[in-house]
């Protein structure tokens, strides 16, 4: 894209694969005796990792949810600003893991967290393939964290830069020269 140049990646796909099946691992740990979990996705970001996600958990009974939120603002910075929509299926006295790309300002999950605990779950557990602790500005914590990154701009693997480049099987820094 114009104005649009990757000047590093920053995880292999391997590597991202090695993230996912940590991750998974602790998550199927603490999860070893439940019998079922909503898994729920947060639009469009966690698409591409959920589905890996998904794949690799060895609770028995596995449902797949989705909810939108998008912060608006600038393109290459999150604002803060959340708009949560509905979730596809119902968390009523359910286990459920939500999960998120990245957790920036940490204003999209601690928005999520109120809304979903209205809906009355069983238990609420939040997993973020990305962290970056630096820009965080609401007292949000992940109780499942892939990688603490920099705060650099960052697409692949779901992330987009102007919902471009969520296709690639990697994650790449990027320098944007308007
Ligand atoms: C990104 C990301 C998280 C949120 C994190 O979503 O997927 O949902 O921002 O930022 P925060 O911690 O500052 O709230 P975005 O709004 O870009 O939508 P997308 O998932 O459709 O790309």
């Amino acid at each position: 894209m114009k104005g649009m140049k990757i000047k590093r990646i920053m995880f292999t796909e391997e590597e991202l694969s090695g993230i996912v099946s940590g991750l998974a691992d602790k998550i199927n740990s603490d999860l070893k005796d439940a019998e079922s979990l909503v898994v729920l996705c947060v639009l469009k970001g966690a698409a591409v990792f959920t589905t890996d996600l998904v794949r690799r958990l060895s609770i028995p009974d596995v449902r797949i949810e989705f909810i939108r939120a998008s912060s608006y603002g600038r393109e290459d910075v999150s604002s803060g600003n959340v708009t949560v929509g509905a979730v596809t299926g119902d968390i009523e006295g359910k286990d459920v893991l939500v999960v998120e790309d990245i957790i920036d300002t940490g204003r999209t999950l601690s928005e999520l967290k109120e809304r979903l605990k209205a809906m009355n779950p069983k238990s609420l557990r939040f997993c973020g393939l990305f962290d970056k602790p630096s820009r965080r500005t609401a007292d949000f914590k992940a109780d499942y964290i892939g990688a603490v990154i920099p705060d650099e701009f960052i697409v692949g693997y779901g992330l987009d830069y102007a919902e471009y480049y969520r296709h690639l099987p990697y994650v790449a820094v990027i320098e944007i020269n308007d």
